[in-house]
């Protein structure tokens, strides 16, 4: 029953509305800033939000970016009223058409360690763990 979820690219008036999502479905953290982020994607080229709206309300979003040699997915959230009705996959999917149309070959995540009962979710759309490991450091001071 996903028909009438339409997905379509965010603009800034929906910063808020997503924002809200984003903390409903538990990705904001006290190192990022979802509201700066939001604008940040926004505001590249390479990079969108995709919002998913359904009956006039965003109920779901996935962020895309792309660097130039790999595709990115962040903030893929679906309202917790709305889980479970294929729409987290049908946010995958036009994420990765974002991406494919981009030139991108391929498209990876970043799971949070205290997130991993989402990674059945992933497996079932056909992701799998890399044999890489990822190091990382600030340029920034994270806040606060
Ligand atoms: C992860 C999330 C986006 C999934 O959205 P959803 O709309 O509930 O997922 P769907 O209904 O599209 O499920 C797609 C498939 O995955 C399966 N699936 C969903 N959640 C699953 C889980 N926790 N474990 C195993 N399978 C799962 C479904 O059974 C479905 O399978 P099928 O299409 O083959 O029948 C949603 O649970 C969410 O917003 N979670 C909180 C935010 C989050 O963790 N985001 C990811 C950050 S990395």
């Amino acid at each position: 029953m996903t028909a009438t979820l339409d997905i379509r690219p965010c603009v800034d008036a929906d910063r808020d509305a997503v924002v809200a999502l984003w903390s409903a479905c538990g990705l904001v953290v006290p190192w990022n800033d979802p509201a700066a982020d939001f604008v940040l994607a926004l505001s590249k080229d390479n990079s969108a939000v995709l919002a998913g709206v359904l009956d006039g309300r965003v109920v779901a979003s996935v962020m895309v970016g792309q660097d130039g040699h790999r595709g990115w997915i962040y903030y893929l959230a679906v309202d917790p009223t709305h889980q479970g009705r294929g729409f987290g996959r049908r946010m995958v999917a036009e994420a990765e058409s974002w991406l494919a149309a981009a030139g991108m070959p391929k498209v990876q995540l970043l799971v949070r360690n205290t997130n991993e009962r989402v990674l059945a979710f992933y497996e079932r759309l056909g992701y799998a763990k890399p044999p890489t490991m990822l190091m990382q450091k600030w340029l920034t001071n994270p806040s606060p």
